[in-house]
């Protein structure tokens, strides 16, 4: 596995200590990358960290989408772990958006309404929190696929870094979406001597000599990844 220093131009770092020297520098711009796991394995808190310190660390200007309870909610749970999106909102850097108000409202205007704001906030990076949540106002599994390669295409055309978080169930298997999208990373809880704690791999990132094993996630304002 080879880590790069430098700062490469193609790649967007993370800037979660750890992470970025398993992937090659960071996550590939442009690309659509998939953050999956089972309920509380940390894909909200690790994803809003990775926007808000490509925010602050490389300047990007994002797009966050959450279905969570209320954003103000969402802003405040975030603000007890460090990060905190206040300032960021203010100077226009960051646009959070309630992605409730869509529920019910057909695809094609989800779509459109998502890719419209991404446009008008001139965003590098689009965060979809979760993607799973958006998925649930497709009927079918045909319709989902249909969504997807629409949004994926429209995402790569526009040059964004995309990084939606996606909720597995028990079985623990991911829908078209893996195979619709350039990497998916894994978090997964599990005990250890009866302790909980979680872990986290990369299953693909294409184009990116990627670490192969499982490393610890730890959660909090110090969030990490190291080796076991
Ligand atoms: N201050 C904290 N310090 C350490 N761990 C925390 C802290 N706050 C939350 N956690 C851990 O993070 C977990 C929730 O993380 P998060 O909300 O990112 O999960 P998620 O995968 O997005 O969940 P969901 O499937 O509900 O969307 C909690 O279950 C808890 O274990
Ligand atoms: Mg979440």
């Amino acid at each position: 596995m080879s880590s790069t220093a430098v700062a490469r131009l193609d790649r967007m770092p993370t800037g979660i200590p750890g992470l970025d020297n398993i992937m090659q520098g960071g996550l590939m711009r442009g690309d659509v990358h998939l953050l999956t796991g089972g309920p509380g394995t940390g894909k909200t808190i690790l994803a809003s960290r990775i926007a808000y310190n490509a925010i602050a660390n490389s300047g990007e200007t994002v797009v966050y989408a959450t279905f969570e309870e209320s954003t103000d909610f969402f802003k405040r749970n975030l603000a007890r772990l460090g990060t905190n999106f206040t300032n960021m909102e203010k100077e226009g850097r960051i646009k959070i958006i309630d992605l409730e108000i869509l529920r019910g409202k057909g695809l094609e205007s989800n779509i459109a309404y998502l890719l419209d704001i991404v446009g008008k906030a001139k965003a590098t990076m689009l965060t979809i929190d979760s993607l799973t949540a958006l998925l649930l106002a497709c009927e079918t599994q045909f319709e989902q696929r249909t969504f997807m390669k629409t949004v994926y295409k429209s995402l790569k055309a526009r040059e964004v870094t995309t990084l939606m978080t996606v909720s597995l169930n028990e079985d623990g298997r991911i829908g078209p979406e893996g195979f619709l999208s350039d990497s998916v990373m894994f978090l997964e809880n599990w005990i250890d001597k009866n302790q909980f704690k979680t872990r986290f791999i990369i299953q693909k990132m294409r184009g990116t000599d990627h670490s192969r094993r499982y490393h610890s996630l730890t959660l909090g304002p110090d969030i990490s990844i190291s080796r076991f």
